[in-house]
């Protein structure tokens, strides 16, 4: 069995003056995740939304809320995006120095934990902490800003930590640039759920949504390397608690 692909649009790129509607476009669209961009204009340099904003769109969607922390400190903000309903939570190995520390705080809120890599982070970072992970999430452009240009010099870096992953129930996400056109390169380098907030909100409404998002998966289904993925998927489901390992 393989993993299935998932699409995760990112509301980055959403009408933000509209972001309860966008919100229930995307998941009529076809949607699998949520990806919400927290940005605290420190760790990157640029704001976007804090765990009041998340909570207020929770109820849109029954879909997973894959929440991407792109802020430092972290851990004191952990229980706040767990209450507003975050599913996934993804911290950035870069943030501090506790990261296993900030792992175990994830699970220990009863929530998925991820981690995230800057471009510039070898993959080396996360190998003493696989087993308290959920996802891991390659970032194929800086963080900071949607819309900018796919990194190619990561496909070899999602390559290797397929790889690492081995066995092991944990996603491969890769967020930053993607789209139609270098979807199908991304999960055949072992990504199986892919982030895309320019390439899905473009065009500003959902039949384009649906389309944009059929694009994307349909690449990367096209890409995929089957036999990479022996393993069941791991399931995640909006709402659920997670088993602390
Ligand atoms: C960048 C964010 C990404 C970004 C994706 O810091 O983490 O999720 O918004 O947007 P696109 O797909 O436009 O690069
Ligand atoms: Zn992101």
């Amino acid at each position: 069995m393989t993993k299935d692909i998932l699409i995760a649009p990112s509301i980055l790129a959403a009408d933000f003056a509209r972001l309860g509607e966008e919100i229930a476009a995307i998941d009529a669209a076809g949607a699998d995740w949520i990806h919400c961009d927290v940005m605290d204009g420190h760790f990157v340099p640029n704001i976007s939304f804090g765990a009041d904003v998340i909570k207020a769109i929770r109820p849109m969607t029954t879909k997973v809320f894959d929440v991407h922390l792109m802020i430092a400190p972290v851990d004191p903000y952990l229980e706040a995006f767990a209450k507003a309903g975050a599913d996934v939570i993804t911290v950035h190995a870069e943030a501090g120095p506790h990261l296993d520390r900030s792992l175990q705080a994830i699970r220990a809120l009863g929530k998925k934990a991820g981690v995230s890599l800057c471009p510039a982070t070898p993959e080396s970072a996360i190998e003493y902490v696989l087993d308290r992970l959920d996802l891991v999430l390659v970032m194929t452009v800086n963080p900071g800003f949607g819309g900018q240009s796919f990194l190619d010099s990561q496909l070899e870096k999602i390559r290797r930590i397929r790889s690492m992953i081995g066995e092991r129930p944990i996603r491969l996400e890769v967020d930053g640039g993607v789209t139609r056109d270098n979807a199908a390169a991304v999960a055949a380098a072992g990504a199986d759920t892919l982030v895309a907030g320019s390439a899905v909100f473009r065009g500003g409404n959902s039949v384009n949504y649906a389309a944009n998002i059929a694009a994307v998966r349909g690449a990367a289904e096209g890409g995929r390397v089957p036999k990479l993925h022996a393993n069941a998927a791991p399931s995640i489901r909006a709402g659920e608690p997670v088993r602390i390992r």
